[in-house]
């Protein structure tokens, strides 16, 4: 992107504004008494303030991703992230954000909770970019497209080709939400950083690393963007016990690999079994750990299957979701037993 300058993305009040400073950002190194930061000296567990940089983290997801640590920001969830990202660069009552429906919820959530107006473009009926419907909805006030990929609900990867044809075209931010790539045949797209400044990419522990509890997303973009959020976000926003619990789980990557595995495989065991049912009339490809699937009568299924006892995700209102269920991966018992339930329907 030729001539691209960030300072005329950031809203002016955030460019302008000093950032707090922690007791932890004034001082940093060893010492023997600290008495800085109007902590409770006794030894409790959780007694001190944590790193409000992550550090130690970082340097861990910095190795794992191959991106520097000056290129991740970590959210309390990907969702502190998309919510940053909105209030760092849309002024509210004048931008918008642009989201091809249907996709995760939250874009649009986080966006109207900022008074920031969303354009909806559409995916195409097989959930990939459709360029006529972004171009359509992007006008000067546009500051971010959301794309996902692969993309929920439906599960599929976004060609590359479009991908690269909105960064190519739209001037300011694209956000990639990689929330569920670790499931996907195609690596992550943090390798095309150095060549889009206005890339950013967002991942998560929630999925296949199997911390959604811990609360930990991750965005990758140019130190700059990064600079951007750190300026902005609360001071202590990764507690102490999700930072060493991640650090921790973060050394067992082949644990990692073996869910992921396993998962693939179960998704794919289950869609063999989904054929099998009637009422199943599409099952969309997946590079997730979710199926979308057409069914006759979906919202009755969905409320058959409630009253069984298993929850899956009605998304029959959504755009091109019509009659479709979204049905996550579970371990093989849990699957059989959706199986068995739709067979006795
Ligand atoms: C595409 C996508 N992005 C982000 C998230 C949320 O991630 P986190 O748990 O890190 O907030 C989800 C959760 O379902 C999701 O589907």
């Amino acid at each position: 992107m030729k001539n691209f300058d960030l300072n005329n993305l950031i809203r002016e009040n955030i460019r302008k504004m000093k950032p707090y400073s922690s007791a932890r950002d004034d001082f940093q190194g060893n010492a023997s008494v600290f008495l800085d930061a109007n902590e409770n000296p006794f030894p409790a567990l959780y007694n001190r303030y944590p790193d409000p940089h992550q550090r130690k983290l970082k340097e861990k997801i910095a190795g794992l991703k191959k991106v520097s640590t000056d290129q991740i920001f970590l959210g309390n969830g990907s969702d502190e992230a998309i919510d940053l990202i909105i209030r760092a660069f849309c002024i509210p009552g004048k931008d918008n954000v642009v989201i091809p429906q249907p996709t995760y919820g939250m874009y649009s959530v986080s966006a109207e909770i900022n008074d920031i107006e969303i354009k909806s473009a559409s995916l195409t009926t097989d959930f990939d970019i459709d360029i006529d419907s972004i171009q359509k909805a992007v006008d000067a006030n546009s500051k971010i497209i959301f794309l996902c990929s692969p993309n929920n609900p439906s599960g599929n990867l976004l060609s590359l080709d479009r991908i690269r044809t909105v960064l190519n075209t739209f001037e300011g931010l694209v956000i990639v939400d990689e929330a569920y790539i670790d499931f996907a045949d195609q690596p992550s797209l943090t390798t095309w950083l150095s060549e889009y400044p206005h890339l950013l990419i967002l991942q998560t522990l929630s999925k296949a690393w199997g911390l959604a509890a811990l609360r930990l997303g991750m965005c990758f973009a140019s130190k700059e963007i990064i600079a951007v959020l750190n300026k902005i976000k609360p001071p202590y926003n990764i507690n102490e016990a999700t930072q060493q619990l991640a650090l921790d789980h973060l050394t067992h990557v082949m644990q990692k690999e073996i869910w992921v595995t396993e998962l693939i495989k179960q998704r794919e065991q289950l869609k063999e079994d989904l054929k099998q049912i009637k009422t199943v009339r599409k099952i969309f490809p997946s590079d997730a750990n979710f199926l979308l699937i057409r069914i006759d009568h979906a919202s009755a299924t969905y409320q058959y299957l409630v009253d069984k006892g298993v929850i899956v995700r009605d998304r029959s209102k959504v755009v091109h979701g019509e009659d479709c269920l979204r049905i996550t991966v579970g371990t093989q018992k849990e699957n059989d037993f959706l199986i068995n339930a739709l067979k006795q329907l």
